[in-house]
């Protein structure tokens, strides 16, 4: 007979989640997440981080390169006493001599979670359809559904006095991006007003709309896609991001021939903005194009607030997702299993 599975992790599949897009969470759940953010952040400023992934694993898949998504869930792991495996396409096999399929199979059964950054949602995808263990997406060209939590956290840390969430209006300038749509997704979610600002040939496809759309019937969330740089004076937030990613480097004379100069996040732009408005950047950032030095480094920026809170949204991310798989042994089960090793290795 099939003899099943050691891992201490995978032990109730129907509850399993992954996490591919924050749209597939409720507001609630949101919250939740927002909420253990806080916690985790003010237990690591007193250096005294719960060890809640203590004796765990995370398989992080890294198709592609990374500064804050790999450093974040590598640190996060650690401080909260469990282990990350670093797996780029020169360590593994994916999708070369092994399919994703059973790449999926097999991390499932030693590591308690799955952290992937895939240059195709298609293999995000297939990653949840065999994990057992929690998956989350870590950019997948598609939607960055991590970097939307640490987002969120960092513009209620510096939301004007008195106001919501739901009071504010945020810009994404340029391209619709991977971050934009996501962004879209979860500002109106939130209750937020959206406003993609960039050139016409690069703004947001109908099938993302569509969502949205749905969103806002359910918070009366707006949004607004439009080529009008001058409606940045509505705008609380300003979030900018590269002009083109890794994979279209080939479009990229095109590209800032398009966005520059009319789509670059200036001085005078953010001047432009409603009195106190605040600048967002995913990172990295490229200060000679999508955004100046002077504002990156501008006593407006939150940008290396948002880099930091992606620390905080990974720790609050791996223990999210694995505490509710966590089988704690008893010190009777301990003692059991480490009296009948030892006794078999006094044989020995
Ligand atoms: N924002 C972001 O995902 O950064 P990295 O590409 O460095 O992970």
């Amino acid at each position: 007979m099939k003899k099943p599975s050691s891992t201490a992790t995978n032990l109730n599949k129907e509850s399993l989640r992954h996490m591919v897009t924050m749209n597939d969470f409720t507001r609630a759940e949101m919250d939740d997440m927002l909420e253990l953010m806080s916690l985790l952040k003010e237990a690591r400023r007193d250096n005294a981080v719960p060890h809640l992934f203590k004796d765990k694993s995370l398989a992080m898949i890294f198709e592609a390169g990374s500064t804050r998504t790999r450093v974040s869930f590598e640190t996060a792991a650690t401080l909260l006493g469990g282990h990350a495996l670093f797996l780029s396409p020169r360590d593994i096999h994916l999708g070369t001599k092994e399919s994703i399929d059973d790449t999926a199979r097999v991390l499932s059964r030693m590591c308690d979670i799955i952290m992937a950054r895939t240059n195709s949602g298609a293999t995000t995808k297939a990653l949840t359809k065999m994990s057992t263990v929690p998956v989350i997406n870590g950019l997948d060209c598609v939607y960055h559904p991590t970097q939307m939590l640490a987002d969120i956290f960092t513009m209620k840390e510096h939301m004007p006095a008195g106001k919501k969430l739901s009071d504010l209006t945020v810009a994404f300038m340029g391209d619709a991006t991977d971050v934009c749509r996501s962004l879209l997704l979860t500002c109106t979610k939130y209750g937020m007003d959206f406003k993609q600002i960039g050139p016409k040939k690069y703004q947001m496809q109908e099938e993302w709309l569509k969502v949205a759309d749905k969103n806002c019937a359910e918070t009366g969330a707006t949004y607004e896609i439009t080529d009008d740089v001058s409606k940045v004076s509505e705008c609380n937030a300003i979030y900018g991001d590269s002009f083109y990613w890794t994979t279209q480097l080939d479009e990229k004379e095109e590209r800032l021939a398009a966005f520059m100069p009319d789509y670059v996040i200036t001085k005078e732009l953010m001047e432009k903005a409603a009195p106190g408005a605040i600048l967002m950047h995913c990172l990295p950032a490229n200060d000679k194009e999508e955004v100046t030095r002077e504002v990156l480094e501008g006593s407006r920026s939150v940008a290396f607030d948002q880099a930091e809170n992606r620390l905080t949204a990974q720790m609050a991310i791996l223990v999210y997702f694995t505490h509710k798989y966590t089988k704690e042994p008893s010190q009777e089960t301990l003692k059991k299993h480490e009296t009948r090793i030892k006794d078999f290795l006094k044989k020995l």
